[in-house]
């Protein structure tokens, strides 16, 4: 990416993420659908290469927390930084800003289905390439790159739509991975995929971890919180493995 200076918090993309830098840093951050409270004075801080599991009750904040994470929505009250630039209505008015978020926070949505719209699995997964101003001749590498590392090369002709829901998955987490970011939000990743695709994800997982990646995971699945999770951050009254490294968010 070219380094531009215009903007005061310009969101470069860095070279120097190194483990312990805080990446991710929520404070008391409040924000409601219509006058409904979902998050109430979140103080959460996500370093650099954390791996990080939400848990929580059915309603009880956490995809509207990715969110959050992914710039989609913004806050009431507090502030969310994300390498130090504030990510709220006013920043994410700048295009080369929100565009610079979106490049460096992927979020793989728990339903692939609504988050594919482009008519061919090749032109999805080009997509944030080409919203990142490579060349055609980058973004034809980055995506047979990521089509062979996911082996969906015989998917690239195909129409996401038409596609099984594990195949939509990993169609969904190629246009993620073909943009290169420092964060990962997955939102319940697991969810209706077969035990294949589950073993498959499971070890994808692993090795984004293992690349120092950023991991931030809802899920209620044990055997995917025992393979990521550093740590636990329980929403509401939730109580989980109380004898791993956990904190508690959004107690009402
Ligand atoms: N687009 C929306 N409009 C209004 N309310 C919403 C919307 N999305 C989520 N909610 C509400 O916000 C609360 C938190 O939802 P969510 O973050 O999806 O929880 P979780 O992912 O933990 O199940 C729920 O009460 C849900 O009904
Ligand atoms: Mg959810």
């Amino acid at each position: 990416m070219t380094h531009t200076s215009h903007h005061p918090q310009a969101l470069h993309h860095p070279h120097d993420l190194h483990p312990g830098h805080p990446l991710i840093v929520f404070d008391d951050f409040c924000f409601a659908y219509e006058s409904r409270p979902v998050l109430s004075h979140i103080d959460l801080t996500i370093d650099a290469a954390d791996s990080v599991v939400l848990m929580g009750d059915n309603g009880s904040g956490k995809s509207t927390l990715l969110k959050a994470i992914c710039g989609l929505i913004y806050p009431l009250q507090g502030t969310y930084r994300f390498d130090g630039a504030v990510v709220d209505e006013k920043t994410m008015r700048d295009p080369l800003f929100a565009k610079r978020l979106h490049q460096r926070v992927g979020f793989i949505f728990q339903d692939s289905d609504s988050q594919l719209f482009c008519a061919s699995v090749d032109e999805e997964i080009a997509f944030g390439p080409r919203q990142m101003g490579l060349s055609e001749e980058e973004v034809e590498q980055r995506v047979s790159d990521v089509c062979r590392l996911l082996g969906i090369e015989d998917l690239r002709t195909r129409a996401p739509y038409n596609l099984s829901g594990g195949e939509q998955k990993k169609v969904a987490i190629a246009s993620v991975l073909s943009m290169n970011p420092d964060v990962y939000c997955f939102d319940e990743p697991l969810n209706g995929l077969d035990q294949k695709t589950r073993e498959w994800l499971l070890g994808f997982l692993r090795s984004l971890k293992k690349a120092g990646k950023t991991l931030i995971v809802a899920t209620h699945d044990q055997s995917l919180a025992d393979e990521v999770a550093d740590y636990f951050v329980y929403f509401g009254d939730y109580h989980g493995y109380e004898d791993r490294p956990h904190i508690h968010i959004n107690r009402s």
